[in-house]
Formats: C-alpha cells, sequence, structure tokens
C-alpha cells in the first residue's frame, strides 16, 4: 500500500494541465467515489492493526496534497483566463494624439463671429422639418415649380415630414414666436437627393441671416454684404450683386466676389471671369413676413444664405466635397494649425 501511496504522490507532484477541462478530468481520476485514492481508502480496511495508523495518517496526507494540486492548478487557470496582471487598463495611452478642428466648423465659426460684431445672434431649427416651415411659410406655392429647386428627402408616405433643404426653414420658425427687431443668423446641416460627386453631396450646411426692423433697406443689405465679404476674404476684396429668383425674397440677388485666388484677373477657379458666386440673398418677401405673423407694412427685412462647404472650398481650395465627411486623418490634420 505504501508503495501505492508513493506512486500517487509523485504522479501529483508533476501535474500540469493546460485547460479547466483537463483538471476537471484530473480530479475525477484521483478524489471522485472511483478515483485513485479513493481506491486506496477501501484498500485501507484490510490494512493490519499495527499499521493502520500510521496508513491513516499516510492516506489523509495523499489525500489533502491532491486536493491542494488539483484547486492550485485550477486557480491559476482561472486566473489566467480573465487578467493579464502585466495590463494596466488604469494607463493612459500614449502618444495622446491631438485632435483638429473641422475645416467647415472653422469656417462657420468665422462666419457666425463676423455676423455677430453685427448684432446677429444664433439661431437653431431642426432638421427634420415639415411642409409649412421650409416651403409654404416661406412662398412657395403648393405646387409651385420652384419646389424643384431643391430635391427633397421626404419620409416614405408622410410627405409632411422632410429633411430641410435649406436653413431658410429657421426664419420662419423665429419669425412666428419673435417680435422684430429680428437680427439671426442660422448656421445648420441640409439634406438634398443628389448623387454624391466631387461637387455636389446629399448634405451639406448653409449660414442664413435675417434681418428684420422697420425701415430695412436694400442698401443695408449691400453694405452688410460688403462688410461680411471683406471680413471674410480681406480688404481688397469687391462685391456685385446680379439679379436673381427666389421665392422668399423679393428683389432677389446673387452675390459674387471678385475672385480670390487670382485677384480678380481670371483663372480656372473662377473660369477667367475674375468672379465668384457665393451667396443667395434679397428683401424678404411681404408674403412670407404676413404668413409668419409680422405686419409687412410696419416692417421690412432682408435675408441671405450661403454654403459653408462653398466659402470653405474659396479659403482653403479643397477640390472634392466628399472629403468634408470622409474622416481622413490626413486631410484633417492639414488644418491643424488653423482655428
Ligand atoms: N435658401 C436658398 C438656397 O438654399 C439660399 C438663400 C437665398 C437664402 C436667398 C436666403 C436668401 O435667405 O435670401 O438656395
Amino acid at each position: 500500500m505504501i508503495n501505492k501511496i508513493n506512486q500517487i504522490k509523485e504522479e501529483l507532484e508533476g501535474l500540469s494541465a493546460t485547460d479547466l477541462g483537463a483538471v476537471e478530468e484530473l480530479r475525477i481520476k484521483y478524489l471522485s467515489k472511483k478515483g485513485a485514492i479513493s481506491l486506496l481508502f477501501n484498500d485501507f480496511r484490510t490494512v493490519s492493526a499495527d499499521q493502520k495508523k500510521a496508513m491513516g495518517q499516510a492516506l489523509n496526507e495523499l489525500k489533502n496534497y491532491a486536493t491542494e494540486r488539483i484547486n492550485a492548478l485550477r486557480e491559476s487557470l482561472e486566473t489566467a483566463d480573465t487578467v493579464d496582471l502585466s495590463l494596466d487598463l488604469t494607463r493612459t495611452p500614449a502618444p495622446i494624439a491631438l485632435g483638429s478642428r473641422h475645416p467647415l466648423s472653422i469656417v462657420k465659426e468665422e462666419i457666425i463671429s463676423i455676423f455677430s460684431r453685427l448684432g446677429f445672434t444664433v439661431a437653431e431649427g431642426p432638421e427634420i422639418e415639415d411642409d409649412w416651415h421650409v416651403f409654404s411659410s416661406l412662398n412657395f406655392a403648393a405646387d409651385h415649380p420652384a419646389r424643384d429647386m431643391q430635391d427633397t428627402f421626404f419620409i416614405q408616405r408622410n410627405p409632411d415630414v422632410l429633411l430641410r433643404t435649406h436653413t431658410s426653414s429657421v426664419q420662419s420658425r423665429v419669425m412666428e414666436h419673435t417680435e422684430p427687431p429680428i437680427r439671426i443668423i442660422c448656421p445648420g446641416r441640409v439634406y438634398r437627393n443628389e448623387a454624391i460627386s466631387a461637387r455636389a453631396h446629399c448634405f451639406f450646411h448653409q449660414v442664413e441671416a435675417l434681418y428684420v426692423d422697420k425701415n430695412v433697406s436694400f442698401a443695408d443689405l449691400r453694405q452688410t454684404l460688403l462688410y461680411f465679404a471683406r471680413e471674410m476674404f480681406g480688404p481688397e476684396t469687391q462685391i456685385r450683386l446680379r439679379p436673381s429668383y427666389f421665392p422668399f425674397t423679393e428683389p432677389s440677388a446673387e452675390m459674387d466676389i471678385s475672385c480670390n485666388l487670382c485677384g480678380g484677373k481670371g483663372c480656372s477657379f473662377c473660369k477667367h471671369t475674375g468672379w465668384v458666386e457665393i451667396l443667395g440673398c434679397g428683401m424678404v418677401d411681404p408674403n412670407v413676413l404676413e404668413s409668419c405673423g409680422i405686419d409687412s407694412k410696419e416692417y421690412s427685412g432682408f435675408a441671405l444664405g450661403m454654403g459653408v462647404e462653398r466659402i470653405t472650398n474659396l479659403k482653403y481650395q479643397v477640390k472634392d466635397l466628399r472629403m468634408f465627411s470622409e474622416n481622413d486623418k490626413r486631410f484633417l490634420e492639414e488644418f491643424q494649425s488653423a482655428h
């Protein structure tokens, strides 16, 4: 019997296991009811009386040793499975990569800052809109072809839920519940159902400005535009206004600035005209004031709207509109020093 005890002890000393399943097999092999050690306890009955004490002690020690060894194996595998002690999860990742501001945010903030120096404050509205705020209140008649000027995303089966196609919707939202004087600037994202290419995207950003008060005139609009253009593109910048059409302004105009790349001499960017178009504007149509509850005999106003991507392209010569939304770090890092 003592030989068997010693043999099992030796086996236990050399035990190893690579997974918890193997540990369980070892437990069954040695410690279960039919395991090797239990069988020795059965044999114990045949041991002669004078040896019983010593054998009993040796057997109990063997059983304790086996239990200890197997538990130790199990524990070492369990901790290895869950925690790698060499890994410090509280450590700060290094090196810390510094982010940079997105070019569209840089330009948007600059536009806001220029207009805020003229007393304009920021107003915002929802991107998911209804027909009234995007079209009807802005003098787009129900079946008027002007609605086709902007390819709209409608929510299926409910033409009264749509993604705003322009930030002009914020004009009517503000006029509805604000007494003039109103002097607001509305930056935001707009959506149009366009095929995505280098020159068009299904979403882009606009900034809208609206000024409603007594005796607001076209001269006020022109002077505001000139101030904006010179602050944004430099003191030498010239502007020109061309007659245009928007349902919500009358008269309406488009503003060109002298091309800031060639200084107005003509280059491929301005298609050799010396001018580039940057925004739409006009005097708020009296119908719009009235549909928003403002007395058009007492008040007049001007409005203007511009694409942030367009202004950004002019400032930074970004050739492909898709760069703005692809999150390519190499592109974004180019604006690290801009602010
Ligand atoms: N909402 C027009 C567009 O998306 C831009 C615009 C033109 C806004 C004239 C105005 C405006 O406020 O007066 O094309």
